[in-house]
């Protein structure tokens, strides 16, 4: 399973990377606004440190205006794959942009029928939103298994890309459900990483180890060259 990070912020995502988990970026323009800079040259600072996919989002409302923002994203940099809101010139400008070979991301997508769609339309990948389907009371999983579900009975040519992932039990069932790819915020995926026990057991651990090491140089009948040897020992394990 594919772990893209959902943001437009730079720092986070060089982090991220150096992790080694990440394999993707999605951005939109609610994410680009709390960062600013000009958009192309955050966009090509991104594409450079991500080593797969990222996801630039268009905003025009037609579909020759989506054609034409999704080819000059698509010439910022090889692993643009360009973002298009599920809708009729949504679909037309996905359907366009394939033919030119240019790889599209249908978003806002909160029922299977509309997943189906974008897939005929060519879409390579297709996010369902699960966060906001739960904040209005309704399951946000089902889409991600009836798409998951709908693409392997089918052999559809694309991915189900969790998207509106909000805790980090999302991403479990997400997984489970056998979506394709999940787009986690950089909190999340730091909640992924922690563990009440993990914390405590790397504090304890490091405890008993700066304890054992100061017992043994304060023993006054170790002779000179244990004392020796405890001074040259490494202050941490494996230093
Ligand atoms: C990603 O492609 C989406 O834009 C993003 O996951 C939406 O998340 P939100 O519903 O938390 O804003």
């Amino acid at each position: 399973m594919k772990i893209f990070l959902d943001t437009a912020d730079v720092d986070e995502i060089a982090v991220v990377a150096r992790w080694g988990v990440l394999d993707g970026v999605t951005t939109n323009p609610t994410l680009f606004s709390k960062v600013g800079g000009p958009y192309d040259d955050v966009l090509r600072r991104i594409c450079e440190l991500t080593p797969g996919p990222v996801s630039a989002e268009v905003v025009a409302a037609d579909a020759d205006g989506m054609v034409d923002e999704g080819r000059h994203f698509a010439g910022l940099a090889p692993n643009i794959v360009v973002k298009i809101p599920m809708s009729e010139p949504g679909l037309e400008a996905m359907s366009r942009l394939r033919s030119d070979g240019i790889k599209t991301n249908c978003t806002l997508i909160f029922s299977a029928n509309q997943g189906l769609l974008a897939a005929k339309a060519g879409a390579s990948l297709l996010s369902p939103f699960v966060g906001r389907l739960d904040d209005i009371n309704q399951d946000g999983m089902i889409v991600i298994r009836e798409l998951v579900d709908i693409v392997t009975i089918h052999e559809l040519e694309t991915e189900v890309l969790a998207a509106s992932i909000r805790n980090p039990l999302h991403m479990t069932q997400a997984a489970l459900a056998g979506a394709h790819v999940a787009t986690l915020p950089f909190k999340v995926l730091q909640q992924m990483v922690h563990h009440p026990l993990t914390d405590k057991g790397i504090k304890q651990f490091r405890e008993d180890w700066d304890k054992a090491r100061k017992a043994l140089e304060q023993r006054p009948s170790e002779n000179t060259e244990t004392k020796e040897a405890v001074a040259a020992a490494p202050t941490q394990p494996g230093s």
